[in-house]
């Protein structure tokens, strides 16, 4: 199935949606009834409901001890006063009730709660952390597993995750890399659109619909050096051309909230940033939801140096366009007053407001205000075993084959000895990834008990650690040779900790910890074959000891099943069909790195050649490039067509190839098409990914692959914003990554020109 990017792109682009507004979502009595309410808030019941808070009512997550409220009294005593209208971050049915018998019960105005939480990657059931999931290119598996998601969170008394994390990632130092779907933005559209329509389900007011926050709005993946937090400086076009589109194909699914970033564009905090928010946001892309801040990014307008104090923020931020202010109580604290003085007019306030109460009539939360507060539900759907099974598929199918001498499948007839060495070979600790606080600790599946479940005898697993993640352990290199020379083959599981990975989790190097490399390089010189398992949140720069195994396996963090999913691949009950959503560079210096970069003035041609737009120690190039991923079978594309190589301004034009498995094995394989506009108004990358397709093939099958590209797959933003396309010649690359594939070139001609 070929996603066609004219959905997601134009769309995002133009910033022409058919949203469905919550307005045009509910009934009019619906509408009469939130107007109705409004017009009797006092100012300070608004403030609370624009006001959430982490829930002491069921802490999960320990609500920061610099801000927020610490205790259930305290905190039911605000909710009964009508001054919060969101709790975050805790799970639990019979808390939510306490809370939600309170608000709608005690409090003047018997507004119901809205419960939400960071349901990132699952809750109890722990699935991979979405940049594994990305390595899938599978929009569709993406949504079954927000799906399944959904039915954990929801039943466990949340109405909304703060998910999916669109970040498109331009730089591997970065932490939140983790969190997202890579460095592209077209996959990361798809994923972004199909994460929606998951945690949402096809019924916001369904008891297992999780409402989505499609975050961090906008561009906090392009940070200057991957500093967490830090400053974002991009150009307008670069906005809108990279960063904005999975934003705009996520509110094209339905999402009805988002949340603002911590950090600044051009000189701007995002949080108070009325361009952005308010018309960019809404005037162009038609967002008709409401904003969340960022856990207390309000009051950290001071520190940005954009606020003269508390009270300055909160207006800055109402005014920019953020709704709710999450956990600095800046809104509830200062509004009122606010309000008072003039400074915030009582419509702005009046519209923030109507949003929110929006949005929880369109859950239903007004009707049945004890929607997803069900204890049998929560027996029933939390931690259900059929969920496992899902983890599984997806934790296999996102695992990434980088390199294979000859040395997977293993088969387990053989009966060989292996030795598990590393930090990372017995470990629970690291299974999850970051974003996981509600699963419950050490009880996933790690690599020494999944390799064990399937070897035909379990003795013949020697487990050496060697290493701690980042110090060495007296003796442990000399314990790993030892079990390496004892072994037929080795197996080293190395990587980052999941501490090392996701917020604030910035790092200057982007490689396996010396400790680590160090047993890496100790163990290969024996010379035995060597499998590397990568545990990892990001694209790692690999060296020697590591980058020469036989076998090397991105496998990041894969969740509840980790264990099994890596053995189904090494034993080769499943067959790997996983692609890089980001570049594995050479050096760690190369970053920010992302395959569809610029040509510039003198490209690389040959290494050898100075002067030229390179590093003195490495090509600008990837080790393991975007899009890359191996397969046990495989797979050959030929016979490239397009039904024509003048594409009229108006038309299409088809483009077919054909896919061949000739392995042994059933496989899948993701069909690439990339573009290159060879001369436009601004320069445009050298590739671009437009479509992909996952096609699975039994052994010497072959499949027929169609796309259809028009004018708009071939739009850009120009000077001024204007989202144009430009006549001329156009490369196409029909491939198994983003560096090979068939080549073909076609040429776009104005309407008024007529193709010769
Ligand atoms: C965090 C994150 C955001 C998360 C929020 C609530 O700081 O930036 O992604 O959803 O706070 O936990």
């Amino acid at each position: 199935m070929s996603i066609d990017r004219r959905s997601v792109l134009a769309a995002a682009l133009a910033g022409v949606f058919t949203l469905p507004l919550p307005r045009r979502a509910l009934a009019a009595a619906e509408v009469e009834r939130v107007d109705a309410l409004i017009a009797r808030m006092t100012v300070e019941e608004k403030a609370g409901q624009m006001t959430c808070l982490t829930d002491s009512f069921r802490p999960y997550n320990p609500p920061n001890p610099q801000v927020g409220i610490q205790n259930e009294r305290q905190l039911a005593d605000e909710v009964r006063k009508g001054r919060v209208g969101c709790l975050f971050n805790g799970i639990g049915v019979a808390g939510a009730r306490r809370a939600q018998q309170i608000a709608v019960k005690d409090s003047r105005l018997g507004i119901p709660l809205l419960f939400a939480g960071d349901v990132i990657h699952g809750l109890r059931t722990i699935f991979p952390v979405p940049i594994a999931e990305a390595a899938t290119f599978d929009p569709a598996l993406a949504e079954r597993t927000a799906r399944a998601m959904a039915s954990e969170a929801t039943a466990a008394g949340l109405h909304l995750t703060f998910a999916p994390m669109v970040d498109v990632a331009r730089d591997q130092r970065w932490g939140r890399v983790v969190e997202g779907a890579g460095e592209d933005v077209y996959l990361g559209s798809l994923l972004a659109a199909a994460r929606v329509r998951g945690f949402q389900g096809r019924d916001l007011r369904r008891d297992d619909s999780l409402l989505a926050c499609p975050k961090h709005f906008a561009a906090y993946g392009a940070v200057a050096a991957g500093l967490e937090y830090g400053s974002v400086d991009i150009s307008e076009e670069t906005l809108r051309e990279t960063h904005l589109p999975p934003f705009g194909s996520a509110f094209a699914a339905g999402a009805l909230t988002t949340m603002a970033a911590f950090s600044e564009i051009n000189g701007v905090p995002a949080t108070a940033d009325r361009d952005l928010l308010t018309d960019l946001l809404r005037g162009e892309m038609k967002f008709r939801g409401f904003v969340f801040s960022d856990y207390t990014a309000d009051e950290e307008l001071i520190a940005h140096g954009f606020a003269e104090d508390e009270r300055d923020a909160a207006r800055l931020a109402v005014l920019a366009g953020v709704d709710m202010s999450m956990q600095s109580g800046l809104y509830i604290r200062h509004i009122p007053d606010l309000v008072k003085s003039g400074a915030v007019p009582m419509e702005t306030v009046d519209v923030a407001v109507r949003r929110i109460l929006y949005v929880k009539t369109a859950i239903g939360l007004f009707d049945n205000p004890w929607r997803s507060l069900n204890e049998d539900m929560e027996k029933a759907r939390v931690g259900a075993p059929a969920l496992q099974a899902l983890s599984r598929e997806a934790a296999a199918r996102s695992i990434v084959l980088l390199r294979n001498e000859g040395l997977l499948p293993l088969d387990p007839a053989k009966g060989q000895k292996i030795a598990l060495i590393g930090p990372f070979g017995e470990d629970r600790a690291n299974l999850y990834g970051p974003w996981a606080f509600y699963a419950e600790k050490g009880k996933g599946v790690d690599v020494a008990a999944g390799l064990r479940a399937a070897m035909p005898d379990p003795a013949q697993l020697i487990v050496a650690k060697g290493s701690e993640i980042l110090g060495p352990i007296d003796g442990g290199i000399a314990q790993a040779v030892e079990a390496a020379q004892a072994a037929d083959i080795v197996i080293l599981a190395l990587g980052e900790s999941q501490d090392m990975s996701g917020e604030a989790q910035s790092r200057t190097v982007i490689e396996i910890p010396p400790p680590q490399q160090a047993l890496a390089q100790a163990v290969t010189a024996i010379g035995k074959p060597v499998i590397v398992l990568l545990r990892h949140g990001r694209a790692l720069a690999l060296h020697d000891g590591v980058a020469n195994a036989q076998a090397i396996l991105a496998t990041w963090f894969l969740g509840s099943q980790t264990g099994h999913a890596i053995a189904d691949i090494l034993f080769g009950r499943e067959n790997p069909s996983g692609k890089l959503p980001v570049s594995f560079p050479w050096e760690s210096g190369q970053e920010p790195f992302f395959y569809d970069r610029k040509s510039t003035g003198r490209p690389v041609v040959d290494s050898n050649i100075e002067y030229k737009a390179r590093y003195t120690t490495t090509d600008n190039s990837a080790r393991f490039p975007f899009g890359h991923g191996l397969s046990y079978s495989e797979f050959v594309l030929d016979n490239l067509k397009l039904s024509d190589t003048a594409l009229r301004w108006d038309r299409a034009i088809e483009i077919t190839t054909r896919l061949t498995n000739k392995g042994k094995r059933k496989g899948s394989e993701v069909v690439q098409l990339y573009i290159r506009d060879r001369v436009a108004s601004r320069t445009r990358p050298i590739r671009e990914l437009k479509r992909i397709e996952r096609v699975t093939l039994g052994p010497g099958e072959s499949k027929t692959v169609r796309f259809s590209l028009s004018r708009t797959d071939l739009q850009f933003v120009g000077s001024g914003n204007r989202i144009i396309a430009e006549p001329g010649a156009f490369d196409l690359w029909v491939g198994q990554s983003s560096t090979d594939g068939l080549h073909a070139q076609f040429t776009l001609y104005a309407a008024e020109a007529v193709a010769r």
